[in-house]
């Protein structure tokens, strides 16, 4: 697990997009998982950023949405799909068949859920899942007490997601439940980077990556995953106990090619 803290949102969100970038250049056919939500925002307009001036093609590209509201149509203005649709895919060149999306309107829900599943597998799988973070701690639509081996299903909002999302109106919640790929799912893409940014995310991230691994905070399953980032800003990494520590080793990761040079340079002259 790897914990990068940097100084504010844009610096955080150019991390995340220098990591993608250097991906997609060692394998064009990168295949993405994407979260909605506000944070990974400057992710994305970095990534549109790269396609304007020439630097990334999307062509080869697939993308995999992480999760969407029951009852709504993809052109819905609330769904994700045309969240994902209007913040990102309008704008790069990724082929319409290369992306897919959970359907707010499956005609059977558990055909539909591992359907989607089997895509993923069909391509080889996620090579770099996004994920925001709940100020519960949840990831897609994994609310705590998910299982933290589960698939891709439906899932009931919570009333603190309802609101957060801004969809309670009128003290109705609409809509109710959801469909999101599942904690299983996610921890099999190859790398996760989960982005955080704000005070609010503060609790969440110390938990996740500090408190135990445990359903009660989804977001902890991913010490288990051998390649996860946490990339985070001052305030959402403001909790962190070892934030000084974690720089440090984040400081030092880019020096290790040349401290090896060295080394090999020097073996044989060492004396005890
Ligand atoms: C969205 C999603 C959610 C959000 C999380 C944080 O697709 O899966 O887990 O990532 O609720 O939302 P923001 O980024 O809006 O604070």
């Amino acid at each position: 697990m790897e914990i990068i803290i940097k100084a504010n949102y844009d610096l955080m969100c150019e991390e995340a997009v220098g990591f993608i970038h250097k991906s997609w250049q060692k394998k064009t056919n990168l295949v993405l998982g994407l979260a909605t939500g506000r944070t990974p925002l400057g992710v994305y307009q970095g990534l549109i950023r790269l396609f304007e001036e020439g630097q990334m093609d999307f062509s080869e590209v697939t993308a995999f949405g992480l999760d969407e509201y029951l009852g709504l149509e993809a052109n819905h203005p609330e769904s994700f799909a045309s969240y994902l649709e209007k913040i990102l895919y309008q704008h790069i060149n990724i082929k319409p068949e290369n992306i897919f999306r959970l359907d707010g309107f499956p005609e059977e829900i558990e055909n539909h859920c591992q359907e989607y599943e089997n895509r993923i597998k069909q391509v080889g799988g996620i090579d770099i899942q996004i994920l925001g973070i709940g100020t519960n701690g949840h990831i897609g639509f994994n609310e705590p007490s998910s299982s933290l081996s589960s698939r891709t299903r439906i899932k009931t909002l919570t009333r603190e997601t309802l609101a957060a999302n801004g969809l309670i109106v009128k003290e109705k919640a609409i809509p109710r439940y959801c469909l999101t790929m599942g904690i299983g799912t996610i921890m099999e893409s190859g790398t996760v980077i989960l982005l955080a940014s704000g005070r609010d995310k503060s609790r969440a991230i110390h938990e996740s990556v500090e408190g135990p691994i445990t359903a009660a905070v989804p977001a902890s399953i991913l010490q288990l995953h051998p390649r996860a980032k946490f990339i985070c800003d001052e305030d959402a990494a403001s909790e962190l106990t070892k934030k000084d520590y974690y720089k440090w080793v984040y400081d030092h990761k880019d020096k290790v090619d040349g401290y090896l040079k060295k080394l090999s340079q020097n073996r044989g002259r060492t004396k005890i």
